[in-house]
């Protein structure tokens, strides 16, 4: 298969740290022909040291390259303005989490990507890791059962979280309730080097249409332990037969049921491969007295670490869906519905606790603050697409 042409838009931490790296090490896949950002010292410095012609505006780089894909990783609020502009020019597209900031700007990035016959896949990492591979597997395999409560406490929030409770709730959300604080912090710039002089304090309850349920609750100071102030993580599924907790799966022996009942717990085994240097991920394993579950690194022979596989996984998803005509695996639906119910718990929290239902029909005042927000901070309204290539989208 002749490899596909790709230009990343948006070289900072996430396209430059996360991104480039990994397109790098897909030589048999993509040839990187573009590197572009607004900042011209980011975009030179960058296409310099991936050998990969600079651009400043997308406009130029659409005008002068041949492309099969470009990869969207500017801040997110500035996603449909990009995504629009490159659908328009005919070019597939995979885009970085949220797929876009609102519902409408979400909608007006999907509806062009489908006037114009380009694929949408947006960069969602979270289910992609190995590890979450993995559980997914134990969970269809019925290890633990029919799966009842979901507990994500202090770990990924927002749209990744609502990706990952669906995803292990295995149903469409009914209800969303939100409960939202917001306490100073001293000002602090975490190791992302992103800024915090408050702490946005979340907890969101989720209600399934199979019966299952999901809290989670997330800080904006907590993520990613980013500070290291040692606080702990609860990653928690409970099902009909047995428990996740963490990667240890709990489950009792048939004979012990009637007799207290108690679960042994289930360490999965990692095995792994030296590839090039780099420790690879080659398969995940548990063993049960009657039973194996396996996840292989379908990506074993790249020199991957464990978060690389997750970012190789979506540049792949797009290169398959677009050289067999398919849709992506992830999707811009799913995207939206992990946004969908993000915005679901904020205006929940807004609206002093009230549970909403979905699908959301009505522009929500969070949404609307979001688009307010943007036009005084921007000059000009979120959906003029064209004000927003051209905008410089900060740091924040
Ligand atoms: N999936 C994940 O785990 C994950 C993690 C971090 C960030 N992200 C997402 O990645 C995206 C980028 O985040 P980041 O932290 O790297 O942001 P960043 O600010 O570090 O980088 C964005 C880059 O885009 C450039 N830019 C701004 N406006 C532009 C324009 N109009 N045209 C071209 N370039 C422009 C900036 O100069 C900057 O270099 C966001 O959507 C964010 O939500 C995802």
């Amino acid at each position: 298969m002749s490899k596909l042409n790709i230009a990343l838009v948006g070289a900072g931490r996430r396209g430059a740290g996360a991104h480039l790296p990994v397109i790098a090490k897909l030589k048999e896949v993509y040839n990187l022909v573009g590197i572009c950002d607004i900042d011209e010292e980011a975009a030179t410095r960058y296409a310099k040291e991936y050998n990969a012609t600079p651009y400043t505006n997308v406009r130029d780089l659409v005008a002068q390259e041949e492309l099969d894909v470009v990869d969207v990783t500017v801040p997110g609020v500035a996603h449909h303005a990009i995504c629009c502009f490159i659908a328009d020019a005919g070019v597939h597209i995979l885009c970085e989490t949220p797929i876009a900031v609102t519902l409408p700007t979400t909608d007006l990035m999907i509806e062009r990507a489908k006037a114009n016959h380009v694929k949408l896949e947006i960069a969602e990492n979270y289910y992609r890791a190995p590890r979450e591979r993995f559980l997914s597997k134990v969970i269809a395999a019925d290890i633990i059962g029919e799966v009842a409560r979901i507990y994500r406490i202090f770990y990924e929030g927002g749209y990744h979280g609502m990706s990952m409770l669906r995803l292990r709730a295995g149903g469409e959300p009914k209800s969303a309730l939100g409960i939202t604080q917001t306490t100073p912090v001293i000002p602090i710039i975490d190791r992302m080097k992103r800024h915090h002089t408050s702490e946005r304090w979340s907890l969101g309850f989720i209600e399934f249409n199979n019966n299952a349920t999901a809290l989670m609750v997330y800080s904006n100071v907590i993520h990613a332990r980013s500070l290291g102030r040692g606080q702990t993580g609860i990653s928690q599924i409970d099902g009909s037969k047995g428990t996740i907790v963490g990667e240890d799966i709990y489950v009792t022996p048939t004979d012990e049921l009637q007799s207290g009942a108690k679960g042994v717990p289930y360490r999965p085994k990692r095995t792994t491969i030296d590839v090039d240097g780099v420790n690879v991920t080659a398969a995940i394993e548990l063993q049960l007295p009657d039973q194996t579950v396996t996840w292989e690194n379908p990506l074993k022979n790249y020199p991957l670490s464990e978060n690389q596989i997750a970012v190789a996984d979506e540049l792949l998803s797009i290169a398959t869906a677009i050289q067999n005509d398919m849709e992506p695996e992830y999707g811009a639906a799913r995207a939206r519905q992990d946004q969908e119910m993000n915005i679901a718990m904020s205006e929940s929290g807004n609206r002093s606790r009230e549970t909403l239902t979905f699908p959301l029909t009505a522009l929500t005042t969070t949404e609307q603050d979001i688009h307010e927000n943007y036009q005084q901070q921007y000059g000009h309204p979120i959906e003029d697409v064209e004000a927003g290539i051209d905008t410089f989208f900060p740091r924040r």
